[in-house]
C-alpha cells in the first residue's frame, strides 16, 4: 500500500510499505477515503519528538471497513467509520470510565496510545491506503452516508480536531455566559472557539499572529486579537472595558476562560521568528479572572528536546504558579478521551448544528503530503487544515 512516511527534520515522503493486515481476531482493516494532517504532526515534523525514519504519520482516519476479524461483533464490511486517534481497549479501568486517552492496555510503556505518533505505541499511521484498526467495536464508530458525500470533512474531524476543541472547552468548563479566549487560530484553537459558542458563551476571543488563521476565527464568530499589533491581553481587556464592566466588577476586566491551542511551540511575541514555550501559559495566566480557569490542549512534552540558546531543556517550561495560585484558578490539561465526545459531536453535525468542515482549507491525495506539509508548518498560502485522499 501507499503511506505517507517521516523521513528526516522536515521531510516526509510516499512510499510503498507493506500492506496493512488484521492481526488478531479483534482487529479491523479500514480502506481510508479521508485523512488529515494536524499541528501535532508538525512537532515530528519539525524535529522536536524523536520520530524514526520510516514511522507512517497520520492519527485522523475516515474511512470504509475492508475485512473484520473472527471475533469482531457489530462492525461488518462497507461499513462507513471515523476511528479516534487515541486508540483503546474499550473495557480497562479507565476505559470503562470513558477515559479512553488514558487506556491502560494500548501502549506497554504507558498510558494511552495513538496511531502514527512517536512515543505513543507501535501503530501504524492512517495516512495511507489502509489502516489496521485494534479492538474494533469499540474503535469504529458507525457514520452515515457514503465516502465523498457533504459530510466528508465535518466527519474525518471527528477523529481528532473536534473532539479536542470540544475536550479543551469541556475541560475549562465553558457554560452559558462566559467570556473565553483561546489562544492559537489553527484547528485545534478554531474548533475550540466554535465549540465555547455552540455552548453557549457570550464573546469568544481568538488570539494568533497569522491573518489567514484570524481570518477564519472571525467567521467563527470569534473575536479575532492579532498578536503582532500589541500585547494580546491588553487588547483584550481593553475590548472587554469597551464592553462595559458592571460598576464594582473593574477588577473581572479579563476573561471567565481560557483555553491554551498553541502548545509548547508558542512564538514569543517580541521576537516572532523565536519559540518561547511559556509564552501562552503566562499570557493565559496574566488573562484569566479570579476563580476562573484554563485548559490546556495544546502539547508539552516531558523535556524540550531543543531549547533556545542558552536556556536549558526544563526552564522554558516554568509556569506562573503564584499568579495562578493567587488568583484560585482551577488549570487542567490533556489528550482527548475521544470517544466521549463522538456520538455527540456525529450527531451535532447530522442535525445541523455543527459545520467544523468549514475550516477545512486544503484537499489533496498522498502524493501531495510533501508539499502540503511544508506549506502548513510555514503557515503559507492559508493552509489550515489539509484533508488527503489515498
Ligand atoms: N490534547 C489533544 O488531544 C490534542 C489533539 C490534537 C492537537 N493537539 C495539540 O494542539 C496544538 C494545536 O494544534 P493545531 O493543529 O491547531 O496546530 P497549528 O500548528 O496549526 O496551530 C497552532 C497555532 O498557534 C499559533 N501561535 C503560535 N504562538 C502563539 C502565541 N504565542 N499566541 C497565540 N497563538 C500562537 C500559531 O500561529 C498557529 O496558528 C498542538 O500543540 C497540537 O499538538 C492536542
Ligand atoms: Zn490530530
Ligand atoms: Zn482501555
Amino acid at each position: 500500500m501507499r503511506a505517507v512516511v517521516y523521513e528526516d527534520v522536515r521531510t516526509v515522503g510516499m512510499r510503498e510499505v507493506p500492506d496493512a493486515t488484521l492481526e488478531v481476531d479483534t482487529d479491523a482493516l479500514v480502506r481510508i477515503t479521508s485523512s488529515a494532517l494536524c499541528g501535532s504532526d508538525l512537532h515530528m515534523y519539525d524535529g522536536r519528538t524523536g520520530a524514526n525514519p520510516g514511522l507512517v504519520l497520520g492519527h485522523e482516519p475516515l474511512g470504509v471497513v475492508e475485512q473484520v476479524g473472527g471475533a469482531v461483533q457489530t462492525v461488518r464490511p462497507g461499513m462507513r467509520v471515523v476511528i479516534p486517534t487515541h486508540l483503546f481497549c474499550g473495557t480497562c479501568a479507565m476505559c470503562a470510565q470513558g477515559l479512553s486517552a488514558a487506556c491502560l492496555r494500548a501502549r506497554a510503556d504507558g498510558t494511552g496510545a495513538a496511531y502514527g505518533y512517536a512515543g505513543m505505541g507501535p501503530y501504524r499511521g492512517a495516512l495511507a491506503d489502509l489502516l489496521r484498526v485494534p479492538w474494533a467495536d469499540a474503535n469504529c464508530l458507525p457514520l452515515p452516508g457514503q465516502p465523498g458525500d457533504e459530510y466528508e470533512d465535518d466527519f474525518v474531524l471527528l477523529a481528532d480536531a473536534f473532539v479536542t476543541g470540544w475536550h479543551a472547552a469541556t475541560l475549562a468548563g465553558v457554560e452559558p455566559g462566559d467570556t473565553v479566549a483561546v489562544f492559537g487560530a489553527g484547528t485545534i484553537g478554531l474548533l475550540s472557539a466554535y465549540s465555547a459558542r455552540i455552548r453557549g458563551a457570550r464573546i469568544v476571543y481568538c488570539v494568533d499572529g497569522v491573518d489567514a488563521r484570524l481570518d477564519k476565527a472571525g467567521e467563527l464568530d470569534a473575536v479575532p486579537i492579532d498578536f503582532r499589533r500589541s500585547d494580546p491581553v491588553e487588547q483584550i481587556r481593553q475590548d472587554r472595558v469597551r464592553a462595559g464592566l458592571p460598576l464594582g466588577e473593574e477588577k473581572l476586566g479579563g476573561v471567565d476562560k481560557v483555553i491554551d491551542a498553541v502548545g509548547f511551540q508558542a512564538r514569543d511575541r517580541e521576537h516572532p521568528d523565536q519559540e518561547r514555550p511559556g509564552q501562552v501559559i503566562a499570557d493565559a495566566a496574566r488573562l484569566v479572572n479570579p476563580t476562573g480557569a484554563i485548559a490546556v490542549a495544546g502539547v508539552y512534552p516531558d523535556k524540550d528536546q531543543h531549547p533556545r540558546p542558552g536556556a536549558t531543556a526544563h526552564e522554558d517550561l516554568v509556569v506562573p504558579w503564584g499568579t495562578l495560585f493567587g488568583k484560585g484558578v482551577t488549570v487542567r490539561f490533556g489528550r482527548t478521551h475521544d470517544r466521549r465526545y463522538t456520538r455527540l459531536l456525529r450527531d451535532l453535525v447530522l442535525s445541523g448544528r455543527a459545520r467544523p468542515g468549514v475550516i477545512v482549507t486544503h484537499h489533496g491525495t498522498l502524493a501531495d503530503a510533501p508539499d502540503l506539509y511544508r506549506r502548513f508548518d510555514r503557515r503559507e498560502d492559508g493552509v489550515i487544515k489539509a484533508v488527503l485522499h489515498p
